[in-house]
């Protein structure tokens, strides 16, 4: 391992499984930090990201919740602060799609993408809230979308909870920044991942030609900004904004 900025700290990604979070999971291990894998399902890729993170030196764990559910994020906070003694860095990475035209979308469709992408956001914030503000201490990064900022068709239910973690961001940013807290976001474009696989080839063209980088983002483009982000190069920045989309959003 070469950059060691995030020894002995302490980091926790949601949807740590696949993805833009796997990716951001490697990164901060790679920077030497303790990183917890969460995952909702999929314990089969949580555990390859894990060993992912052995293969580089690095350490970990893997860990089973629901973001969307409150009592599954508090008793997974309480356990690690009761392991580690500390959380120093939160990345709420774990989102999901329900893509659809407003008319046809069902409540539940709704619901499902409002409960994971902005209240799993909001229940992670708040339950590390108390451990950061004791310890004085605190970087959490948020994953928005270019889509928060720009809305798109035929995902209202998404744009609106992306858009809401903007929200939480820049409230989060003001309340806690006197505890030393700090909290960003990150806004990628179109990120090559399981999320955005099926779209199939004329979309993806459709959407590449409107990067202005010519080509989709990859998970390590985001894994960047967010190691950036939750590292000491930023102490001095908090309720941002950060896109990482090739140019989409501008
Ligand atoms: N891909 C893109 O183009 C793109 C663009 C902008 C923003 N984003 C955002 O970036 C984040 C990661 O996206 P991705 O493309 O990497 O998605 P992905 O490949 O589909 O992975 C989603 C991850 O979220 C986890 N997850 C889903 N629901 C969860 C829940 N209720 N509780 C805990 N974990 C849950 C999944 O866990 P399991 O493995 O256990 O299912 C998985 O680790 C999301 O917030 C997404 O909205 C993605």
């Amino acid at each position: 391992m070469s950059n060691h900025t995030l020894q002995e700290k302490v980091a926790l990604v949601t949807g740590g499984s696949r993805g833009i979070g796997r990716a951001i999971a490697l990164s901060l291990a790679e920077a030497g930090a303790k990183v917890i894998i969460n995952y909702q399902g999929n314990e089969q890729a949580a555990l390859e990201t894990l060993n992912q993170i052995k293969e580089i030196g690095g350490v970990g764990e893997i860990y089973k919740a629901d973001v969307s559910s409150a009592e599954e994020v508090n008793s997974m906070i309480k356990n690690i602060i009761d392991k580690y003694q500390s959380l120093d860095i939160l990345v709420n990475n774990a989102g999901i799609t329900r893509d659809t035209l407003i008319m046809r979308m069902k409540d539940e469709e709704w619901h499902q993408v409002i409960d994971t992408n902005l209240t799993g956001v909001f229940n992670c914030v708040r339950a590390v809230t108390r451990p950061m503000m004791k310890q004085r201490f605190g970087k959490i990064v948020n994953i928005s979308s270019v889509v928060g900022i720009n809305g798109n068709a035929g995902q209202i239910n998404y744009s609106a909870a992306k858009a809401g973690v903007i929200g939480i961001t820049k409230s989060a940013a003001k309340e806690l920044a006197s505890r030393g807290i700090m909290v960003n976001a990150v806004a990628p474009g179109y990120i090559s991942t399981d999320m955005t696989e099926n779209l199939g080839e004329k979309v993806t063209e459709n959407i590449v030609s409107h990067i202005p980088l010519g080509r989709v983002g990859t998970p390590q483009d985001v894994a960047k900004m967010v190691l950036f982000l939750a590292g000491p190069n930023a102490d001095y920045i908090t309720g941002q904004v950060i896109s990482v989309d090739g140019g989409m959003a501008m």
